[in-house]
């Protein structure tokens, strides 16, 4: 499917020398279509991700990163190489032998999805999942320049696409001390999704979606993307009230979370998603969790209870199908 190692080790060098001793005029340009070997990686890409295949990321890995180096100019696969890195790191709770270097994996989703931006500025998913590695990086390195980098690409990316990006925010800064002002703040944004998608005012006393759905205006087919149960991410819905449910424990606020939580069961799919016990698991310990959610034992890799963002499930509770 993708060529030998020794090859690509080869294309590589061979690209380096080329651009040791010719200056590069011009920026690249994006690609008009994509190429057949970029297709066959889309394949084992979705393949992999929507099957949960943690231990196979880096076959997937291999051929989309062989796909980008025979066109750079591929903005999707670009972004793709991207996403198998943050899925690696995001899920690194996994692993058995969690080793230091796989914080490398931040910024080599930096730096893919900052080729993605560039060649296609109007992908707000890019732009979204940029400012989470960016934020990532920084915190990584303890580098503040970074994460103020980080802070703005994530405004720019809430701007262009709310419906998607509130929730990337909130998600990222779901692992941040309960009282810190990003953590507030991203909680609020997960009230500001819900409303965006219901395209209704929530009760905060009473945020049962049984109550709003039929009041909302019809989707149309972007808000859909973001907002619905899709192809792409098959229980996008249930993660994101999973995700709001856990923000609303670690807040303290085990009641308000418990209705929440409750939104991902009312869903027609609900029985056939992964991580419906996982769920229950929650609403059932949810007085517990929030001294779980905010003790020591919180953090990826750590035992024990996790919020979604530090959980093995933190990209499979929506794409796993
Ligand atoms: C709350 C649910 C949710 C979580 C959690 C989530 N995603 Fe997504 N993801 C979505 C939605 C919704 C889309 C948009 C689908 C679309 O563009 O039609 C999306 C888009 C994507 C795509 C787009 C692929 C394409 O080519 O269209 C990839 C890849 C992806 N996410 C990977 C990840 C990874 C990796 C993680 C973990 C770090 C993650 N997602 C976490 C809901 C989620």
């Amino acid at each position: 499917m993708f060529r030998p190692i020794a090859f690509l080790v080869a294309a590589a060098f061979a690209a380096a020398a080329v651009s040791a001793t010719e200056p590069l005029a011009t920026a690249k340009t994006p690609s008009v279509t994509r190429t057949p070997q970029a297709l066959q990686a889309d394949v084992l890409f979705w393949r992999t991700l929507h099957a949960g295949d943690y231990e196979h990321i880096d076959a997937a890995l291999q051929a989309s990163t062989a796909a980008y180096l025979a066109d750079p100019g591929d903005a999707l696969t670009a972004a793709h190489v991207g996403w198998l890195h943050i899925w690696r790191l995001a899920e690194s709770g996994r692993l058995e032998h969690r080793l230091p270097t796989i914080t490398d994996d931040a910024i080599l989703a930096r730096r893919y999805f900052e080729e993605a931006v560039a060649l296609d500025p109007h992908d707000a998913r890019f732009e979204g999942f940029l400012a989470a590695a960016q934020l990532a990086e920084g915190g990584i390195h303890r580098d503040p320049a970074l994460m103020r980098r980080g802070e703005s690409t994530m405004q720019a990316a809430v701007k262009a696409w709310p419906e998607f990006n509130l929730f990337t925010a909130g998600f990222v800064a779901s692992t941040a001390r309960a009282e810190s002002a990003a953590f507030r703040e991203g909680l609020e944004q997960q009230w500001h999704d819900m409303e965006a998608c219901l395209g209704v005012p929530v009760d905060r006393a009473d945020p049962d979606i049984a109550r709003y759905r039929a009041a909302g205006a019809a989707m149309s087919a972007d808000k859909l993307r973001a907002c619905g149960d899709t192809d792409a991410a098959p229980h996008n819905v249930e993660g994101f009230y999973l995700n709001f449910g856990d923000m609303l424990v670690k807040a303290g606020d085990w009641q308000t979370a418990r209705k929440v939580y409750a939104n991902a069961t009312r869903l027609p799919d609900f029985a056939h998603w992964p991580f419906a016990a996982e769920l229950q698991q929650r609403i059932d310990r949810a007085p517990d969790n929030v001294a779980a959610f905010n003790g020591p034992g919180a953090g990826r890799g750590k035992p024990g209870p996790q919020m979604l963002a530090n959980s093995n499930a933190a990209c499979m509770a929506c794409h796993q199908r």
